[in-house]
Order: structure tokens, then C-alpha cells, then sequence
């Protein structure tokens, strides 16, 4: 083969390409990997070609069958691109002309390696999501697994990362449950709206062959083709809003990650990660390190790195395709492998990690995080709210004068504060009141968290639905 036959486009062309423009051209090869959604294009492509009458039903046949023939060898590692494939497109060329001669080369008909591209990175995408999606419910479920054990966990909650008021510790689990749950809600949105397909755009103004595409976007699973054969080619806003998805994804997991690194400290002691998700040191004999967490922290940077660049290739970019779109893959792609490498490793550590329930419970009064029970028991009883928030202020101040907790104020104390501190209150001075006084709706009382579990739970069930119904195409 010359060397403009090897290329798509070299006939009008004298010299061959230097080398540092192909070194700077070439896929990398994590883009190859696309190669079954390509085919799987392919076939709707020839499809469409038959359609339009350019396929005989026997050329039709031969074709789709050297599809197939080509992905079965290519996932069974016996077909490779080589270095003069530029791209998954050129490479998915070369073998079917390789091993159908002329016939080959009329696949490319009414088609372009502008709206290929986009329909490779979709349906990889649409099928990613879903394997995120089930990654971030094992995730959920991990932490429902121990929420379902702490219902009645006494611990402190914090607001700027002092205690605040006692809760159950399912609830603060939870609070992370419900951001992986509304990243799913994001997934399935960005779902809808990207599920359109872009084959018949061919570069950019539509095709004189491939004009069913209707058809083709059907047999690809898609919901119908782009309305605008400029915007099919060169829109990449579903690839930033998946990007924005992951990205929330790796802040929310980063979230936790933190707060695991401090629940784990000897400053805390509240868990344990089993031996099988923790590190050790290689100078400290003694060290028992969240590597998990600290690694999930540090890819969230990445996920949103990824983001950053995909939306600064796109800005100022003209209408319609243009080669920085190319960005578009690595971004992608790196996010997926990202997730998919982060998520099942603290789906592990969550499940798996011990809670020191005495530790919490220990800790729960601590820092006068019963000071609110105080003020709201004045202000039911009439005080107005201002002067009740001073009284226990004051109340504060004494304890912490005498070093004392609120709890172990004596009836003398209260009523040397204010006259409307009577013994009485010491029943609201309990961290079990305080709990179960939270009753309202989504509040930390353990009837209302277990409700929360089992609205959870539902949720996950429905998600999963989502996942198992979804019909791409044949790969
Ligand atoms: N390899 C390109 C990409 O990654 C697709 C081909 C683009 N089209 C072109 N005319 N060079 O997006």
C-alpha cells in the first residue's frame, strides 16, 4: 500500500506527512478502545448505505458479516492498530478494506470521521454512565449497610468543624448517600438530553447518502438523530456536562474522603479501616494510613481538571468541527477510568470499616452540643429566642469557668443564671431528648433516619432499574 492509500485523505497531498505531524495526530490508544462502538456504527452505516441503493443486499451482507468477523477478533486481541492508523476510524478502514478489497471502500460514503467521532464518544458514554451508576449505588449501599447499624449511634454533628448538636451517626452517613443519589438524578438527566444521534450529519451539512437518520439513530438505541447537522459535529456540551457530573461525583467522594481521614485519626478515633483498604508505612512500624481516601481526594483535582480543560478547548471555538475537539476523548475518557478505579475501592472501605460506637458516644456531649437543647426548651416556653440563646450562653460561660459539662449543672447554678432555669430542664439535657426531639422530617431522630433508609433503598432499586433497561446497540 502507498503511502496516501494508508491515509484517508492523502491523494491531493505531494509529500508525506512528517513525522511530528503524525506523532502529534495519532490517537492516543485508549481512543482505539472505541473500536466496538465504531463498528457498531458501521453497521448502521451500512444499513443506511444499503438504503440509499450504494449496498447491494449481498454487498450488505458481506459487509456487516466483516464487521462482526472484526470485533470478534479485535476484543479477542488479534487484530491491533497499527502505527499508520491515525485514528480508530482509519484503523476500522484499513482491516475491513484489508479483508473485503474494493467493497471496503464504500463504506465511507456519506459519513465522516466529524460525526463518527461524536457517536463513538456517546454511545461510550451512554454505556459508562451506567457502569458509574452502578459503581455509585454499591457505593450508597455500602453506606447503608452501616447506617442500618447506627440508627441509634450517638455522635457529634458539626457545623465549621466544631461540635455542634448530637446526632445519629447513620444520619451524617446518610447526608453522603443522598449527593451520590442526586449525581445518579444527574446521570439519568444527562441521559436524556444526550441520547440523540449524530450520524447522518457526515461533516457537517448533512448527507446526500445517509438521509434516514432517523433509522440509523433507532438500530444505535439513541432516542432520533440531532436536529442540526452543524451542532450534531461540533457540540460537545454533552461531553462538559458529563465532566461537570464527574466532577461532582469527585468533590462529593472527596467530601467524604476527608472526613474519613479525620474520623480515622487518633484526634478521633471514631473508625477503623480494615487492614484489607488501609496502608502502612514504610519507616513507621505503626502506621495505619487511609490511602483510599487520601488517593480519592486527590483524584477529585483530576475529575475537575478534566472539566476545566474541556470547557477552555470549547471557548472561542467556531462552528463546527475543528481538531482541538479531539481534547474531548482524553478528557472523557480519563474521567471514566477514574471513577471506575475510585468508586469500588471506597464502596470496600465503607463496608468494610469498623465504628467505635463507645468513642462516639463518649464525644457526643462533648464541646456543649446539648447548649441548643437548652435554648430551644426556654423558647418553648415562652421565652423569646434572643433572650434564650444569652441565658445558655451564660450557662456555657459557668461551665466552662467551673470545667464542668451542661449536664452536670446543679439546680443552685441554673437558677443563679436565670430564675427560669428550674430543674426541669435537666430533661431536655440529655443527648436521647436531643435525638429524639429532631422528629420533623429529615431530622437526626432514629425513627425518622430509619424512614430515610427505606426511601434510600427504593430510590437505589429504581436506579438500578435504569441501569438494567438500558438497550444501546449491539456490541
Ligand atoms: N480523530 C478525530 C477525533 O479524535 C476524528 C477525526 C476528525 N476529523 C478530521 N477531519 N480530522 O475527533
Amino acid at each position: 500500500m502507498s503511502d496516501s492509500a494508508d491515509r484517508l485523505w492523502g491523494a491531493r497531498f505531494k509529500t508525506p506527512p512528517a513525522a511530528a505531524l503524525t506523532a502529534l495526530s495519532r490517537s492516543p490508544e485508549y481512543y482505539f478502545a472505541l473500536a466496538p462502538y465504531d463498528l457498531a456504527g458501521c453497521r448502521a452505516h451500512a444499513h443506511e448505505l444499503q438504503r440509499a441503493g450504494l449496498l447491494t443486499a449481498e454487498e450488505t451482507g458481506h459487509m456487516t458479516a466483516a464487521i462482526d468477523q472484526l470485533d470478534l477478533d479485535y476484543r479477542a486481541g488479534k487484530v491491533d492498530p497499527i502505527a499508520a492508523d491515525e485514528d480508530v476510524h482509519t484503523f476500522i478502514e484499513r482491516v475491513l478494506t484489508e479483508r473485503l478489497g474494493a467493497l471496503g471502500g464504500k463504506l465511507r460514503a456519506g459519513r465522516s470521521r466529524n460525526d463518527q467521532t461524536v457517536n463513538d464518544l456517546r454511545l461510550y458514554l451512554r454505556d459508562n454512565v451506567r457502569n458509574i451508576t452502578t459503581a455509585l449505588l454499591a457505593l450508597q449501599k455500602a453506606l447503608i449497610f452501616q447506617a442500618d447499624q447506627h440508627t441509634h449511634t450517638l455522635a457529634p454533628g458539626f457545623t465549621h468543624l466544631q461540635q455542634a448538636q448530637p446526632i445519629v451517626f447513620a444520619h451524617q452517613l446518610l447526608a453522603h448517600a443522598q449527593s451520590f443519589s442526586r449525581d445518579i438524578e444527574r446521570i439519568q438527566d444527562w441521559d436524556h438530553r444526550s441520547a440523540f444521534s449524530p450520524l447522518g450529519a457526515a461533516a457537517m451539512a448533512g448527507s446526500a447518502i445517509a438521509r434516514r437518520p432517523e433509522l440509523a439513530a433507532k438500530e444505535l438505541g439513541y432516542r432520533a438523530p440531532c436536529e442540526n447537522s452543524i451542532d450534531a459535529v461540533a457540540s460537545r456540551d454533552y461531553v462538559a456536562e458529563f465532566l461537570f457530573i464527574t466532577s461532582m461525583i469527585g468533590v462529593n467522594l472527596s467530601r467524604i474522603s476527608e472526613e474519613i481521614c479525620l474520623w480515622t485519626s487518633r484526634q478521633f478515633r471514631w473508625v477503623e479501616i480494615s487492614d484489607s483498604y488501609a496502608t502502612g508505612s514504610s519507616i513507621m512500624p505503626q502506621k495505619k494510613n487511609p490511602d483510599i481516601a487520601e488517593l480519592t481526594r486527590g483524584r477529585s483535582g483530576r475529575l475537575i481538571g478534566n472539566l476545566t480543560a474541556m470547557l477552555a478547548t470549547m471557548k472561542a471555538m467556531p462552528l463546527s468541527y475543528n481538531r482541538d475537539l479531539s481534547e474531548d476523548k482524553r478528557s472523557a475518557i480519563d474521567s471514566v477510568d477514574t471513577l471506575l478505579l475510585v468508586l469500588p475501592a471506597m464502596a470496600g472501605m465503607i463496608e468494610t470499616m469498623k465504628v467505635n460506637t463507645g468513642e462516639m458516644l463518649a464525644q457526643a456531649p462533648d464541646g456543649f452540643t446539648l447548649a441548643t437543647e437548652v435554648a430551644d426548651w426556654l423558647a418553648m416556653r415562652g421565652v423569646p429566642f434572643k433572650e434564650a440563646h444569652e441565658i445558655t450562653g451564660k450557662l456555657v460561660q459557668l461551665c466552662e469557668f467551673h470545667q464542668q459539662g451542661l449536664s452536670d449543672l446543679t439546680d443552685d447554678q441554673l437558677a443563679e443564671v436565670d430564675v427560669r432555669l428550674t430543674p426541669e430542664v435537666r430533661s431536655a439535657l440529655t443527648l436521647e431528648a436531643a435525638i429524639h426531639s429532631r422528629d420533623g422530617f429529615g431530622g437526626t431522630a432514629p425513627a425518622r433516619v430509619s424512614e430515610q433508609i427505606s426511601r434510600l433503598k427504593a430510590r437505589i432499586q429504581q436506579q438500578a432499574e435504569w441501569v438494567s433497561v438500558y438497550q444501546g446497540p449491539r456490541l
